[in-house]
């Protein structure tokens, strides 16, 4: 069931009207479903059974600390891409001997800092990152675990932007120079080989291109054990798909069953790394209608939330449901959805059949993943509030910003 659900027509979030919290913080909004994050990170977490396993949520996805302490209290692990995130987990409550971390460029700070606080492991992403963290370990006085980010070269069949196991993309090492770096790895004083990992690409609806990448994996496993060297884990990245639209991606419980099948008798832990597949569905953009708008050629809905706010529809073509939060009787007609940012990029949505008057309040739907996260100031606009709704309650996460927050970081010249 979804967190999300009309009742006497009425969009609720659990069983807290959107309308009541929008009256009570304004729009544009992020509501966040407490229940759904939940759900989804214990999907994932349950669906492994006994074998040893850890799943690391991508911060990057989501990253307000009410998210990550939800988690946490799960005995969530987390996969950062800097030390903001990491600062993040900790500040959270998050278990740093649960964190991995990825990334193609970790700046030496960044490395000291996550040794200091005693992460699980470093994905390592290129062989001048493996010397440098090896240093780095050396003057600090410590050893690092690492996995090497491999590049398996399969096709995630998912947006270009969002794909990254293939060969000409900048992520992770060649797969063909993976069993040499290892190698290397192995010597290295203040490095111990950990784990392998990869991440294919995002948004992926099927398990094919998971199962091709891991069938690659392993092979370098068995060549590596028959070397003498000997891995504890192997990382398959997240990159789970949602619904969106009609997209009909496997549940986690298949996905895991499929992985686990395919690792056969080997004792490997498995570690992954989802983000949109915990929290897209578990939040939603609320935002209010300012006026209509009609050309000879289109329909306008003008609302308060920009491409600012949601970039993914700008940005990717993305496509998320918009719905009324309390429906209207009538024919819709069909319109776009667009913000008062000042670029013709700036929709949320297209030939959308709604019927709608200026006040009403929309709801950009599978809003919770790469949303409030990728916001930005553009325009000079407020970035947004954001709320989590737990039970019959909510509580508001991130204050909306306010004109002084933007200016405080900013000076004039003498
Ligand atoms: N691990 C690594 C190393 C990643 O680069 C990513 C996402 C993830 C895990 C989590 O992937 P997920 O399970 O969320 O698919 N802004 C884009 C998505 C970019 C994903 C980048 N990497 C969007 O809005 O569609």
């Amino acid at each position: 069931m979804s967190a999300f659900e009309y009742q006497n027509n009425e969009l609720f979030v659990e069983q807290v009207a959107v309308n009541r919290i929008a009256e009570a913080v304004g729009t544009p909004c992020y509501v966040y479903s407490r229940t759904a994050l939940e759900q989804q990170w214990q999907a994932f977490d349950q669906a492994f059974g006994d074998h040893p396993h850890l799943v690391c949520y991508a911060v990057k996805a989501n990253s307000n600390l009410a998210v990550l302490n939800v988690l946490a209290k799960l005995g969530a692990g987390f996969d950062i891409v800097s030390q903001g995130e990491l600062e993040r987990v900790l500040r959270a409550g998050g278990d740093p001997a649960k964190v991995v971390f990825s990334g193609v460029g970790k700046l030496r700070e960044e490395m000291l800092r996550a040794l200091e606080v005693g992460v699980y492991c470093f994905n390592v992403e290129s062989e001048a990152e493996l010397e440098i963290l090896n240093e780095v370990a050396g003057q600090a006085g410590k050893v690092a675990a690492i996995s090497l980010r491999v590049n398996p070269d399969v096709d995630a069949q998912t947006h270009p932007y969002i794909s990254t196991g293939l060969k000409e993309n900048k992520f992770g090492i060649d797969i063909d120079r993976a069993v040499a770096v290892f190698e290397r790895a192995a010597q290295l004083p203040n490095i111990k080989v950990s784990g392998i990992d990869c991440h294919i690409g995002s948004q992926l609806t099927t398990v094919t291109p998971f199962m091709d990448a891991m069938d690659r994996l392993l092979e370098r496993i068995d060549q590596l054990a028959a070397q003498g060297i000997h891995i504890d884990h192997v990382d398959i990245g997240g990159g789970l798909g949602v619904r969106y639209r009609d997209e009909q991606p496997p549940a986690p419980s298949e996905y895991v069953s499929a992985l686990l099948k395919k690792l056969g008798d080997r004792k490997l832990k498995i570690l992954m790394e989802p983000g949109r597949a915990i929290a897209a569905n578990a939040g939603i953009l609320v935002t209010e209608v300012l006026l209509l708008k009609s050309t000879e050629v289109k329909n306008f809905v003008v609302v308060d939330a920009a491409m600012n706010d949601l970039i993914r529809p700008s940005l990717y073509s993305a496509w998320q449901d918009i719905i009324p939060v309390t429906p209207r009787a009538g024919q819709g007609s069909a319109c776009d959805i667009v913000g008062p940012v000042c670029e013709t990029g700036d929709f949320l949505g297209k030939d959308r059949e709604l019927c709608v008057e200026p006040g009403d309040r929309l709801a950009v739907c599978s809003a919770g993943a790469y949303g409030f996260v990728m916001s930005s100031n553009y325009n000079t606009r407020n970035r947004v509030a954001e709320v989590m709704a737990d039970g019959n309650q909510f509580h508001i996460i991130r204050r909306r910003e306010t004109y002084d927050d933007q200016f405080a970081l900013e000076s004039l010249v003498p």
